[in-house]
Order: C-alpha cells, then sequence, then structure tokens
C-alpha cells in the first residue's frame, strides 16, 4: 500500500536557545531533521512532506539536501499539532493509501515500528505509536480499552487518575490519508493551551465508530530533543549504537567507543578501523580498507584493499582506488588516487588526478590556490614525485616521469621525463669549518663585554 509521510518541524525549539531550528541541530553529523526521513524513507513512501516554520527557508534547504523530492510547506502561525497536519492537506489531497506523522525532533523512530504501524492497520483506522517512558513526565497519555485506543489525554488536561497511567504518547500516528484529514479537520483548541491537539483525532476515530489502536515501541525510539542536554545525549545513544551496528556488519573496530560515525556512513565488512577516527558525512569504506588510528574522514571513499593514517585527513572528493596508500599527516581533497597509489607522508593533493602506481614523495605540495581561483594538477602512472616537490597548478606531469627532490614545478612535464627545478649545488671547500670558528669568536666577544 502507499504511504505519505508528514513530518512536522515547524517548532522554533526555545529551550535549545539557539538561533538555528531545532531540528537542523545535528546528531551524527545530520541535521536531526534528517533521521526522521531516513527512517521514513526506509518504508518507500511516495510522497514526503515536511511541515516547516521557523527558519522554514534554512528547514527547505536541509529537507531537500536530503531529498530533493520532498515537499516543503509552511505552518504560520503555530497553533499546534493538529493544524500542523492540516497544512499538508491540500498537497496530498490526491494521496492514495496511508500517511504517517513524524516529527523532525523524535530522530530515532526505528523502520521496523513504522512497518508494525503500518502493519496494524489491517486491524485499525488509526494506529498511534505508545511506549512507557521510566519518567512519563508530561507526556500525552493513552487511554486504552482492551484492544481499542479510546482517546489520547494531553497532560495539562489529565485528571490525576489519567496522569498515574504508565502508557504514553510518542505523537507518531498512521491511518489512511483521507480519513486522517478528514479527522484533523474537525478538531477544535478548547483544551488548556487553546491549541490543536492531533491526539483528538483517536476520540473523533471512535465517536464515528472507527477503530484505533496502539503499537507500543522502547522509550529510546521515541526519544525527543528539546534542550542542548538532550543533544548531546543522543548523539551518544547514536553513537553508541552506530558502533554496534558495524561491529554487527563485520567491521573491526579496536577501541569503538573513541569512533564516531556519521547518518550515512557506510563501511565494508572486515574492514579495520582504528581508535580516535571522525567520520564526517559522505564516508565509503569498501571490504578490507584500513583506517589507521586519529584520522578524520569526510565526502570521500576508500576502495579494497587501501590503508589510510595514522593522522590523515580526507576531504570531500578524496576518491582513493583499490590498494592506495596514504599515510600519516597527509591532506587528500578533490583528488582521484588510481590504483596502488602511494602517498605515504606529509603531503597535501588538491584539486588532483593520480595516475596508477605513481608514488608521491613526502612534502610534496599541489599549490592549488592562487590566492582566487583554484587550478588543477595532473599526474600520469608509475610515476615518481620527489620529495619536497611543489606542483605549481595549473600543471600535467606525464606518465614514468620524475620531478628531483626539492622542485618548484611550474611547467608541464613530458611523459618519460626527469624534471629538476632547484639550483645546482655549490660546495665550498673548508668554508663550514671557516665559518663556524668566525661564529664562536663572536659570540665569545660578545659574552666577555656584558
Ligand atoms: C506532543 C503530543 C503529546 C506527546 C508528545 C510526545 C499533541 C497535542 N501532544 O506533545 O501527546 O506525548 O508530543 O513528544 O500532539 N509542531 C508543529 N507545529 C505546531 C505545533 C507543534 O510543527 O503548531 C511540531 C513541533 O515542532 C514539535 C512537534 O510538533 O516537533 C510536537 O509539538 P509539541 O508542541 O512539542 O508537542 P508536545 O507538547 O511535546
Ligand atoms: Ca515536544
Amino acid at each position: 500500500m502507499p504511504v505519505s509521510l508528514i513530518i512536522l518541524a515547524a517548532g522554533m525549539g526555545s529551550r535549545m536557545n539557539s538561533d538555528l531550528p531545532k531540528v537542523l541541530h545535528q546528531i551524527g553529523a545530520a541535521p536531526m531533521l534528517h533521521h526522521a526521513m531516513a527512517a521514513g524513507r526506509s518504508l518507500d513512501p511516495s510522497r514526503i512532506v515536511v511541515v516547516a516554520g521557523f527558519e522554514a527557508a534554512r528547514v527547505r534547504a536541509a529537507v531537500l539536501s536530503f531529498d530533493e523530492a520532498a515537499e516543503v510547506v509552511v505552518q504560520d502561525p503555530q497553533l499546534g499539532t493538529a493544524h500542523a497536519v492540516a497544512q499538508a492537506a491540500p498537497l496530498l489531497a490526491d494521496a492514495e493509501g496511508d500517511a504517517i506523522v513524524l516529527y523532525g525532533d523524535t530522530p530515532f523512530v526505528r523502520p521496523e515500528t513504522l512497518e508494525a504501524m503500518q502493519a496494524a492497520r489491517g486491524r485499525h483506522a488509526v494506529v498511534v505509536l505508545g511506549f512507557q517512558p521510566r519518567d512519563p513526565a508530561r507526556y500525552g497519555r493513552l487511554i486504552v480499552n482492551g484492544d481499542q485506543l479510546d482517546r489520547i489525554v494531553e497532560y495539562k488536561d489529565a485528571t490525576e487518575a489519567e496522569r498515574a497511567i504508565p502508557l504514553c504518547n510518542s505523537g507518531v500516528v498512521c491511518a489512511d490519508a483521507k480519513t486522517l484529514f478528514a479527522l484533523v479537520a474537525e478538531v477544535g483548541n478548547a483544551n488548556a493551551a487553546g491549541e490543536y491537539y492531533l491526539t483528538d483525532i483517536v476520540e473523533i476515530a471512535r465517536s464515528r465508530g472507527l477503530s484505533a489502536g496502539v503499537v507500543i515501541c522502547d522509550e529510546s525510539e521515541t526519544l525527543g530533543i528539546n534542550t542542548r542536554a538532550e543533544l548531546a545525549g543522543a548523539e551518544a545513544a547514536f553513537q553508541s549504537r552506530a558502533r554496534a551496528e558495524a561491529l554487527e556488519n563485520g567491521v573491526t573496530l579496536t577501541a569503538p567507543e573513541t569512533v564516531f560515525f556519521a547518518l550515512d556512513t557506510h563501511i565494508g565488512r572486515d574492514a579495520v578501523i582504528g581508535p580516535n577516527v571522525i567520520f564526517g558525512p559522505g564516508v565509503t569504506i569498501e571490504s578490507g580498507a584500513e583506517i589507521k588510528g586519529f584520522c578524520h574522514l569526510e565526502g570521500c571513499h576508500v576502495s579494497r584493499g587501501a590503508t589510510v593514517g595514522p593522522f590523515a585527513r580526507l576531504r570531500p572528493g578524496a576518491e582513493l582506488a583499490e590498494d592506495v596508500h596514504v599515510g600519516n599527516f597527509v591532506e587528500i581533497k578533490n583528488a582521484v588516487l588510481d590504483e596502488g597509489v602511494k602517498v605515504g607522508h606529509l603531503t597535501y593533493l588538491g584539486d588532483a588526478h593520480v595516475g596508477e602506481f605513481t608514488n608521491i614523495g613526502a612534502g610534496t605540495v599541489t599549490c592549488n590556490y592562487d590566492g582566487v581561483m583554484k587550478h588543477r594538477t595532473t599526474i600520469g602512472k608509475r610515476t615518481f614525485i620527489g620529495s619536497d616537490t611543489m606542483l605549481v597548478a595549473p600543471v600535467t606531469i606525464g606518465d614514468d616521469a620524475m620531478t628531483a627532490s626539492g622542485s618548484v614545478i611550474t611547467s608541464d612535464v613530458p611523459d618519460t621525463d626527469m624534471a629538476i627545478a632547484r639550483n645546482r649545488q655549490v660546495n665550498k671547500p673548508g668554508l663550514a669549518v671557516k665559518l663556524m670558528t668566525r661564529l664562536r669568536e663572536i659570540k665569545a666577544a660578545k659574552a666577555k663585554g656584558q
């Protein structure tokens, strides 16, 4: 059955104490909104509508960066969760099948849980996701009778007896899209907060003779983020899950608690990740690659058999083919290294292409920036770049070529040539000893004078 997602993300999140909308604060190097979108996307939804409000333009940009086909509707003013869902109604008027309401600030709902809600729709017109928190605090309470959910009461409006109920409302709802919008249209705002509560649709559904039911999930899935402290807690929860998943997928982590993953990190089986490795967004590591300790990786691809680090930095656009070796204190940005390339030490390669089996000597720098524009460096196959070569881009070095150590290469080097671009060495006989003697005399004279 087709499904549409409605993701509520209009709130400012005032308790974050931030100029950034709450849903754009990051967990696993991605806006927390992307986590909810990722969970929902695993249902293969036909439509995704995000309800934005505070800083809607920034929220829209973040939505589209995750999924160009997603739609954004602006809710202004924000009159409650039912009012928020109603904003999606015109866009989804013709949507067939179910709609699921998710929240931009509730990032950890599992795809399996959403599937269980869809399955429960076979028995109920409206399915609500409930949970039993250790501390039920101010959550809405689910009033259940047998397998029927009678209504949801908000904490503010609840009696003492209702507040004693341990089963709470996560806010996540699944219903036929047309039914959902029909129910939402009937919600009023006669309550303690003067808001249009989405939770009221349950009582309205029951009064129409429709069935409502509850699917229960673990508290960890409904973790909502309202403060920086909760954000930090959510980051820790995300990281420990990501580490456990990596281990389960056959990745070796020598010190799991020191490795930090992004939402979209992909690591193949039998890859080995050393201690203190940080993955930014957009990293894929193929099977059997090794990332040694203290590396930072972002927007890069590391192929089978490659080794990286320790202390290497791979920046966006770094692509390492099979069996490439990148050693310590090497930075690679927007550069493709073909099979078997070796870049052992103290090197910067930016805006470059390096052909297969080429060796880049220690201290090599692609001088890719002239202060205004970036330029490319192209290096051929089986070439040897001597240590401390400055490659002043734009420049092309051919196949089977060499550059002498300490060269500043400003013009192209043809295939099979050796380029030497440095001053010729001159030896002055005996000058070292003469010079030292003279310097010691000067120092001694100065000491006497004081
Ligand atoms: C809501 C539920 C409550 C549940 C709790 C779980 C209602 C009435 N109550 O309460 O039963 O236990 O979530 O966390 O639904 N939002 C909008 N536009 C609005 C109002 C809210 O987009 O006009 C968004 C907020 O940005 C937020 C989410 O909806 O992400 C929930 O809204 P919030 O006001 O925090 O509801 P709660 O009081 O937490
Ligand atoms: Ca909330």
